[in-house]
Parts: structure tokens; sequence; C-alpha cells
């Protein structure tokens, strides 16, 4: 209902309740508690008896209406979830997932301000507080589970492309999903599937940014390896661009890559690359490899050189 009047309230220019409440069929009392709600939400509105009211500001929350005012997406983004706290966003979307029949399509996001349970990689947790983008997208790809290396590695290049645009820095990327700056990890990517073997039956991709966080809030032992963007600029920055600018650059490059084409955008990762060139140790899980980081080839496989000199293709680790 707030998202309805906010898109007859003019920025700086005053609208009549009596205007408002006839475009959205409300009574006047109506219009006036759904102003009163965006003014608890954060919305700097001014009313004036004559005038009527008047948007001044708006919150930097990611509310599904700002995402979505300006956001230049086809499908990624059209359906929002918002929650201002939960566990996970890739809980909520794992859930929500299962329930295509029932209205959840390609692109629906989970976005929340704050996660009080966030999942990172290998079972760790994901420090959350508010300031960050947390969020998850549903995707449905009809593409063979071969590929899903190739999405990580994409969805990291879009996320370096967006702080690029929205900020001028130029993060890199420790494979496989890892975004740093500086070496310290600013971002990380948790891709979580259901899939047969030859077909992804929903895919879920959680991307957390550390945006608007002070150092000193990250818990002690991540402290040292971790860094936000504030940080890094000395100033807030706007959320929800960030989050519109990487929303459209997922999506141009996921349909790239529902197109098969994956060259460009493993040029582009290959640009922004920590990891290659650099002598590596991969926990594989059951074993650990040592090696120099040689190539990523075109599956999203990395190769590792090891002293011997024998090749290894790595699909899944993380860098120790
Ligand atoms: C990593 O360990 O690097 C992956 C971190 C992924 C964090 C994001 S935040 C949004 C989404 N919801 C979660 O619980 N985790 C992912």
């Amino acid at each position: 209902m707030t998202g309805d009047i906010l898109k007859y309230l003019g920025e700086k220019e005053y609208i009549s309740g009596e205007v408002l409440a006839q475009k959205l069929g409300f009574s006047r009392v109506a219009v006036w508690k759904q102003i009163q709600k965006l003014k608890d939400m954060g919305y700097k509105i001014i009313s004036d008896q004559n005038l009527g009211y008047c948007l001044v500001s708006r919150p930097d929350l990611l509310l599904p209406q700002e995402i979505q005012r300006g956001l230049f997406t086809d499908y990624i983004g059209k359906k929002i979830y918002y929650f201002p706290e939960l566990k996970s966003t890739n809980i909520i979307a794992k859930e929500k997932a299962l329930h295509r029949a029932e209205g959840i399509n390609e692109g629906t996001l989970i976005i929340a301000e704050r996660q009080s349970a966030g999942k990172g990689r290998l079972g760790r947790e994901w420090f959350s507080p508010v300031g960050g983008i947390w969020l998850s997208i549903i995707l449905y790809p009809q593409l063979p589970p071969s590929y899903i290396p190739r999405i990580t590695l994409m969805t990291a290049v879009a996320v370096v492309k967006a702080i690029k645009m929205c900020t001028q820095i130029r993060p890199q990327i420790k494979w496989p999903n890892d975004i740093l700056i500086n070496e310290k990890k600013v971002c990380g990517i948790l891709t979580e599937m259901s899939a047969e073997l030859d077909i992804i039956n929903w895919l879920v991709v959680g991307i957390g940014i550390n945006v608007n966080i002070d150092h000193r809030k990250f818990p002690e032992d991540i402290q040292e390896n971790t860094i936000s963007l504030k940080e890094v600029l000395g100033k807030e920055v706007l959320r929800v661009k960030l989050g519109q600018t990487f929303l459209q650059e997922f999506e141009k490059y996921y349909e790239s890559l529902k197109r098969r084409e994956f060259s460009s955008i493993l040029k582009e990762w290959k640009l922004y690359s920590y990891t290659l060139g650099r002598k590596i140790r991969v926990d594989m899980g059951e074993r650990i490899i040592t090696g120099e980081a040689v190539n990523i080839n075109e599956e999203g496989v990395l190769i590792l050189k090891k002293e011997d000199g024998e090749l290894v293709e790595i699909i899944s680790g993380t860098i120790v």
C-alpha cells in the first residue's frame, strides 16, 4: 500500500490529500495513515494544510519500491520479498524456490536489512548487520549442473562491475567467489541448489556485500581480513543504487550464460582475478593441494599446476 502512495507522491512537489485519495481509491484518513507509515520507515514527507504532501527525501533502505524504482531489468527483482530482519535470505529463498508452481519465478529476490544467522560457505557464519546488502536470487536455469561454477564466477564479475561503477573502486576476485579490496574480503557469494544428473531444479545465489559497516563492528576474528566499502571510501555508499546496478549487471551476464556464452565473462573474470599466477593451497575437503593457479578453463574450473608439473582441475574448494 505504501508503495502505491509513493508512485503518486511527488518529489519536491506537493500533491493534495484529496487527489491522492482519489487516485488510490482510499479515504483521506487512510492516506494520512499511510503517510505516517512512510515517515516511520524513514521517508521525509512534509505536509501543508493547503497544498497537501511533498516527499523531501527517501531512506536508503532496500525496500522493494526503492529497488524497483529505476531498476532496468526484465525479470531479476520483479518480485521482491523484503525483511527488516531474518535468519538468512538463502534459507527463505530455498524454501520459496520449491514453490515455482505457486508464482515464485526466475529472478525472485529475498532481501534483508539484517540477518541473525547469515550463512557463509562451508557452514561458516556470515556476519550481517544493518548497513550491508544481503540478498538471495532464485533462479531456474535450463542449464546442466556443470554450469554451476560458471554461474558463481559470473556472479562475482557482476558484483565487481557494480562496485566499480558505483564507487570507482576496483575490487579483485579470489577464486571461486570472494571479492577483495586491498586483499580483504568485501563480499561473499553462496550458491546453493537442487539438481539431478542433467538438470538444475532450482538455484539460489546468495550475495553479501559489506557496504556501510564500521570496521570496529566486525567480530574480532574476522576484523583483520574483512573490509567494507564505507571504510575504503571514507563515506557511505547508496545501497539502493549499488543493489540496482548489481542486479542489472547480474541479469546481463546471466542472459549471456543462458545463451551458453561464457568466454567474454571469463575474460572479465580473469581481468579482475586475484588468484591467477599465485601459488596457492586449496582445501578440497578430502585433501589439500598446493600449486600455482595457472588458469580457469571454459567450464569455470580452476587449473592448478603442482610442483611436479602435473595439472589438476579443481571444480570446487577453498583457498587456504
Ligand atoms: C562466503 O562464505 O563467502 C559466502 C557468504 C554469503 C553471504 C550471503 S548474505 C546473503 C545470503 N544469505 C546468507 O545467509 N548467505 C548469503
